[in-house]
């Protein structure tokens, strides 16, 4: 039995918004607070009822915003704390809530704490990072290269996992942990009603195990963080790798008053060998992936999220579903895969009207430093042609193209020249041509989250899975008391599916009369049982 608190969790529909790329008030090119603001109407028409807002603290960008330089200001580009502000109340008039990107794993360069720590050793924040003569171990940046960088003016080396001017926090000092504290306490004040909470697993370091992750004394600095009675009614969700349940249950069991629950990744892994190679994988191998979470999760009354996008991965429909021809029945057929069943959903600004991975014929193109610096690794043991196509199947770009709101110039996002291209395929794939479309994706998102919103078996009712693993196609109930819901997505062409009791089609992504019979591919229908 889930507790009290996560229960209500359940009835949290989060949609994910980057700001950068979200909407554009003044003209930079560049989206801003203001523009959050202009559209929580639309967030809320979908069915959305919280928004995970990315870094929009001051930064110099190097990282989009997770190089943070001041954690309690705005980024200029994106507004005034006036702007937050007003973000805030707006939102709470609308009974939403909102969900900050909190990232204590590390600071800008150009934070005043590294801006003193490198000063010397004998300062009150020398030991805010970590520093060593010589690099320790031989540990590289997820953004490719050592990830140990000689400062001159300290005369030593610091540790950063990401890039060069993202600095790791030394967490072993109880300042640093007293100064995170004393950040997530100014944003509950400000009323955040919670936090995603960046590579959660990286503040406490294991270098003894020989990994910048899973340190000894990570659930230590977590419960510092969120099991206060200041934080304790958060809810927070981690950024963490885990492929285990235990590991789950350490970070999110009820009684351990740290996270509610983490993004895991592991279905993010279907369709691709690596990052930046492609696997032919079928819905299957997702659906294999989600039973597995939800049988586990279930056992350990753990409290789930439920993802296919975010601002990190490309989209998942381009990796394991029809892109082009189906793509309406593809994104739909993700949508009741993924949000019906048990945990929170998370919707990544697009998704609701299809969208897809982009498609460029130039590195120019792209803005982010994953794959620039990758493109360049690349280049040295393949053609520029064949290490741009690995750049455009893998990289975060292509989650990070401006919204298209319409099919116009600017795609409805800014009258100006946008910070990074618009998506290749904005003039097609766009909320506008979605909603005037008669197969529309938004209106099916909206309808399934209304019957997650009124029929609780959706919430809290028990998952079971009728479908066999050799069969191409997900087919599950969830049932609460009396009330049972079966959900059919079928993957292959045409299937004949005989459903073992009667009931009436409430959604369906084909306009399905009867619950039994001739499946198309990427056909889904919801079922009230009878
Ligand atoms: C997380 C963020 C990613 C960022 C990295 C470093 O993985 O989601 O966008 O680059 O952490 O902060
Ligand atoms: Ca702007």
């Amino acid at each position: 039995m889930l507790i009290q608190k996560y229960k209500d969790f359940l009835r949290l529909v989060i949609y994910q918004i980057y700001p950068r790329s979200f909407k554009d008030t003044n003209d930079d090119g560049i989206g801003d607070l203001p523009g959050i603001i202009e559209k929580l109407d639309y967030i809320k028409s979908l069915g959305a009822n919280a928004i995970w807002l990315c870094p929009c603290y001051k930064s110099p960008n190097d990282d989009n915003g997770y190089d943070i330089a001041d954690y309690r200001d705005i980024m200029d580009e994106f507004g005034t704390m006036d702007d937050m502000k007003r973000l805030i109340a707006e939102m709470h008039a609308r009974d939403m809530k909102l969900i900050m990107d909190l990232v204590p794993n590390h600071t800008s360069t150009a934070h005043a704490w590294f801006q003193e720590s490198r000063k010397g050793r004998d300062n009150p924040y020398s030991d805010f990072y970590y520093w060593f003569d010589e690099p320790p171990n031989d540990w590289e940046s997820c953004f490719r290269g050592s990830a140990w960088a000689f400062d001159e003016m300290r005369g030593q080396y610091y540790l950063h996992s990401y890039a060069i001017t993202q600095a790791d926090l030394n967490w072993n000092n109880p300042a640093v942990v007293k100064v995170m504290q004393d950040v997530v306490d100014f944003w509950v004040d400000m009323g955040v009603d919670g936090f995603r909470v960046d590579v959660i697993d990286q503040i406490s370091k294991d270098f003894e195990g020989g990994r910048n992750c899973f340190g000894p004394r990570l659930h230590e600095f977590i419960h510092a963080l969120f099991g206060r009675e200041k934080t304790a009614h958060l809810f927070t969700v981690g950024e963490c790798w885990v492929d285990d349940i235990e590991e789950m249950r350490r970070h999110c069991a009820a009684d351990r008053n740290e996270l509610s629950t983490l993004f895991q990744f592991d279905h993010m892994e279907c369709g691709r060998a690596e990052k930046f190679t492609p696997k032919k994988d079928s819905l299957r191998t997702v659906r294999d992936v989600l039973i597995r979470w939800q049988d586990k999760t279930a056992e350990h009354d753990l409290l789930h999220s439920l993802f296919s996008d975010n601002h990190d991965q490309p989209p998942l429909i381009s990796r394991v579903a029809d892109d082009g021809e189906k793509r309406y029945e593809s994104a739909t057929c993700l949508a009741a895969m993924f949000y019906l069943l048990k945990g929170v959903p998370f919707i990544y600004q697009g998704q609701e009207f299809g969208l897809t991975a982009a498609h460029y014929d130039s590195i120019d193109c792209f803005d982010d430093i994953e794959s620039i610096n990758i493109y360049a690794e690349l280049c040295q043991s393949m053609s520029a042609v064949a290490a741009l196509e690995k750049i455009n199947f893998g990289s975060r770009d292509n989650a990070r193209h401006p919204m298209a709101w319409n099919a116009g110039k600017g795609g409805g996002f800014s009258d100006a020249e946008p910070w990074i291209s618009l998506h290749s395929r904005q003039s097609k794939i766009n909320l506008e041509n979605d909603m005037m479309s008669e197969r529309s994706v938004f209106r099916f998102y909206q309808k399934l989250l209304k019957l997650r919103r009124e029929q609780d078996a959706f919430l809290d009712g028990s998952f079971e899975v009728i479908s066999g693993p050799e069969e191409e196609c997900f087919i599950f109930t969830r049932t609460l008391g009396q009330e049972q819901w079966a959900v059919v997505c079928n993957f292959a062409q045409e299937t004949v599916i005989e459903l073992p009791f009667d009931g009436e089609v409430v959604l369906s992504n084909q306009g399905r009369i009867d619950v039994s019979g001739i499946y198309q591919e990427y056909e889904c229908a919801v079922i009230r049982v009878h």
